[in-house]
């Protein structure tokens, strides 16, 4: 018999959910809460399988209205979402998605920092307008040669360093803790990283153990001439002392993929002039999002089988 397999409307990609509703016998959890409440106690108790998205999650209340779960296999590489300590606590086997979305967050990340210190979307709405008649384009930043700091240096902050070796660029990061045989240079703190650098990537974890970790200290570290780009979580920058700062021009710049508020963005921060904002689509390629559905559907598929989820995040 199918496997009883729940899915949260909306927190899968329509084809991943097609697929799985071939050879999973799948309920969806209606989104409205008031809603949620009756499904889960007339259904909760036959789910077995959860299938979710970083952002969605799995945590109580929803995990302690699965007394039989046994996976739970999520649509990304972030794990801010999931009660880790409790999953682990219940024995359930948790997949995810890691690796195969490396690339393209690397190449979002370069794309905004070489848009947001060469004006390229300024420079594309300036030749549209018709500007170029009246007049140059104003001169920009060079990239090229200058110093990438990066904080998180896990998988995607090391496909983001090798991405800044081929732009000539210097290297350090700040990690949780040093990383084993890395050839860049560690700086202990995110405030000495800063201070350093001319961009400032974010590439780490989400969750509370990054909250807020860009706040005041960092952005005057980085200065008047120091870029940001967030390609991790919202959760990671302290949106409002980072929109006086870019506003007040303490720092030069931002490119931000993610926000405190998603799909929300204030419309201060969208006002803006020295911001590149795009909707948290780093890893939102066809080729990506081939990639991770099919990590999705394995970590599943390979746990029904027997054989353990394909990429745990225990
Ligand atoms: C996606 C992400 O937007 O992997 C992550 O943690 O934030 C992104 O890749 C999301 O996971 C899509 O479900």
């Amino acid at each position: 018999m199918a496997h009883r397999l729940l899915i949260p409307q909306g927190a899968l990609l329509p084809a991943l959910q097609a697929r799985l509703e071939k050879k999973y016998d799948a309920r969806i959890l209606p989104a409205a809460a008031q809603d949620q409440e009756s499904f889960l106690k007339a259904e909760g108790e036959g789910i077995e399988a959860l299938a979710t998205n970083p952002k969605f999650g799995a945590r109580a209340p929803l995990l302690d209205a699965l007394p039989n779960l046994k996976v739970v296999s999520s649509l990304g590489v972030g794990l801010d979402g999931l009660d880790l300590e409790l999953l682990r606590k219940r024995d359930i086997a948790v997949g995810y998605t890691p690796e195969v979305l490396n690339d393209c967050v690397a190449d979002i990340a370069f794309a905004l920092l070489l848009d947001v210190a060469r004006g390229i979307t300024k420079a594309d709405a300036f030749v549209r307008r018709g500007d170029w008649y009246k007049g140059g384009f104003p001169m920009t930043t060079r990239v090229s040669g200058k110093r990438l700091g990066i904080i998180g240096m896990g998988r995607i902050g090391s496909v983001i360093a090798r991405r800044a070796l081929g732009f000539d660029m210097e290297v350090r990061y700040h990690n949780r803790r040093p990383v084993e045989g890395s050839q860049f240079q560690y700086a202990s703190t995110p405030v000495e990283l800063a201070e350093w650098a001319d961009f400032l990537v974010l590439a780490s974890a989400g969750g509370a153990a990054t909250n807020k970790l860009v706040s005041t200290d960092v952005l005057n570290a980085l200065g008047p001439k120091g870029y940001l780009i967030n390609v991790s979580r919202g959760s990671v920058v302290d949106e409002k002392v980072l929109i006086e700062y870019l506003r007040d021009a303490r720092i030069a710049g931002a490119g931000l993929d993610v926000f405190e508020q998603e799909p929300g963005v204030s419309a201060e921060l969208a006002s803006l002039e020295n911001v590149v904002l795009t909707p948290h689509v780093a890893s939102n390629t066809v080729e990506t999002r081939a990639a991770m559905m099919q990590r999705a559907e394995d970590n599943l598929d390979a746990f029904f089988a027997g054989k353990g989820v394909v990429s745990s995040a225990l």
